[in-house]
């Protein structure tokens, strides 16, 4: 299936508009899906992934096309439905502007097309310049939420829900003051907290992390660029100059509790978790020595590294815990802010072509372990999303799930690999009626997780 767009040879076009990258130019319904092997009946609830899909085919930069949501619904062993559903946002409806002739920007419009996640009965399509928007179990947007008023800020598509307190952590981060604002929902979805973080630039703050007594946030050098914003790219680049720091607020502090920590200068989008034990606060980062020198179309690669930050001295002593090029780092969210042994991640070793880069990984952080998922030749991985067996399983016991692109085929599979037994032949193998195109990050949203509208 090829995308709308221009009339280009495929290899003219840029990357992110080629191959299965490429925007699919319709939604699809289908429904009892064939399967090869067997969906654990213990899967009631749905996989959603979001990514971007330009309605038009084109867009500037893969960051900034409309959002589209992918969807399986596992029920009772089977896959009873496929979705498809752009997120029906006012960028999507109306072709709205987020930003006023003046500069001022308006954050009921965006693209929603990077997160999808569950909180409080409702379901976020989330990027991180706009306010979330809410779709239906079925995909079908509702619109932009704002907490009732509360929320004066955009939100980050990488909020964290606390599994102790069902509190969801989340920020906002901006070009224009105030740059950086952290919020707290509780576990009824209301707002009731916003603090305002003071930082010395705008840069831009993909993520962030939580412990159980910490937020954790990072002000790395990459840092706004108007001419950048004039061009209409991605209006972000390196800064030499600016330094990197991490900072730590005690839960339920404010900016005049923040403590400031020195880092060695890099950029991280996501991490994988962070946790505190013994005095101190360990962050597991992905980590790029460097990004986007030269503007933010070339992507370089990056790998797992532990940051250690010590209460008492102050001091932060960072470690590689592996070498090889990772992304989109997930744990068992159960252990959100917990001490987590396990974690995984898409190995990203994809060189000049998009067609490698065929494995999951599988980290064991106590022993030091890894393990590798191939999925074959010609079989790419998304975002793999962990999924407990049940509510008192122990960590790692449960799935992983990920979206797989077939080359060959042309077609994509919802895959789900035993956690615990990560080599193995994946438990269940759901063939989808089109491919899906390389996207951003998804959640399990089981059925407690979120009210039918
Ligand atoms: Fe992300």
């Amino acid at each position: 299936m090829s995308a709308g767009g221009p009339q280009a040879p495929q290899e003219s076009l840029p990357f992110h508009l080629r191959g299965n990258y490429a925007p699919v130019p319709q939604e699809v319904t289908a429904l009892d899906l064939p399967v090869e092997g067997a969906v654990p009946p213990e899967l009631q609830g749905r996989y959603v992934r979001n990514g971007p899909n330009p309605k038009t085919g084109f867009s500037p930069h893969w960051f900034v096309g409309d959002g589209m949501l992918h969807g399986v619904e596992l029920r009772d062993g089977k896959a009873v439905w496929y979705r498809n559903r752009w997120v029906r946002t006012r960028s999507f409806v109306e072709d709205a502007s987020a930003t006023s002739p003046e500069g001022v920007c308006d954050r009921t419009v965006g693209r929603a097309n990077t997160h999808v996640i569950g909180h409080a009965g409702r379901i976020f399509a989330l990027v991180e310049s706009s306010f979330p928007t809410t779709v239906t179990r079925e995909l079908d947007t509702q619109g932009w939420f704002d907490f009732g008023g509360r929320l004066t800020t955009a939100m980050t598509a990488h909020p964290k829900l606390c599994p102790r307190t069902g509190e969801l952590h989340f920020f906002g981060y901006a070009y224009l003051p105030p740059f950086l604002t952290y919020h707290r929902a509780d576990a009824e979805g209301r707002l009731v907290q916003s603090e305002v973080i003071e930082v010395p630039g705008p840069t831009m703050i993909h993520d962030f992390a939580i412990t159980d007594r910490h937020v954790v946030f990072m002000d790395l050098p990459v840092v706004f660029d108007l001419e950048l914003a004039q061009a209409g790219t991605m209006p972000y680049r390196w800064s030499d100059e600016y330094g990197a720091r991490v900072g730590l607020m005690p839960r339920g502090g404010t900016n005049a509790d923040m403590r400031w920590f020195e880092v060695e200068p890099c950029y991280v989008f996501h991490p994988l978790n962070a946790f505190e034990e013994e005095g101190t606060v360990v962050v597991d980062v992905v980590r790029y020595g460097e990004l986007w020198r030269q503007g933010a179309p070339t992507f370089a690669q990056a790998s797992l590294h532990r940051w250690r930050i010590g209460l008492s001295d102050g001091r932060v002593r960072e470690q590689a815990l592996d070498d090889r090029a990772i992304e989109f780092p997930r744990c068992d969210e159960r252990q959100t802010g917990l001490a987590n042994r396990y974690g995984y991640a898409v190995y990203t070793e994809r060189g000049a072509d998009e067609n490698t880069g065929t494995s999951l990984i599988k980290y064991d952080l106590r022993t030091g372990a890894s393990a590798f998922h191939d999925f074959g030749s010609g079989r790419i991985p998304g975002e793999g999303v962990f999924v407990p067996a049940s509510a008192g399983a122990a960590e790692d016991e449960g799935w992983v799930m990920a979206y797989v692109y077939d080359a060959m085929r042309d077609a994509s599979d919802l895959v789900i690999l035993d956690a615990a037994d990560f080599t193995a032949k994946p438990v269940a193998t759901i063939r989808l009626p089109q491919r899906v195109p390389f996207g951003f990050h998804g959640s399990w949203i089981p059925d407690s997780a979120a009210a039918r509208a």
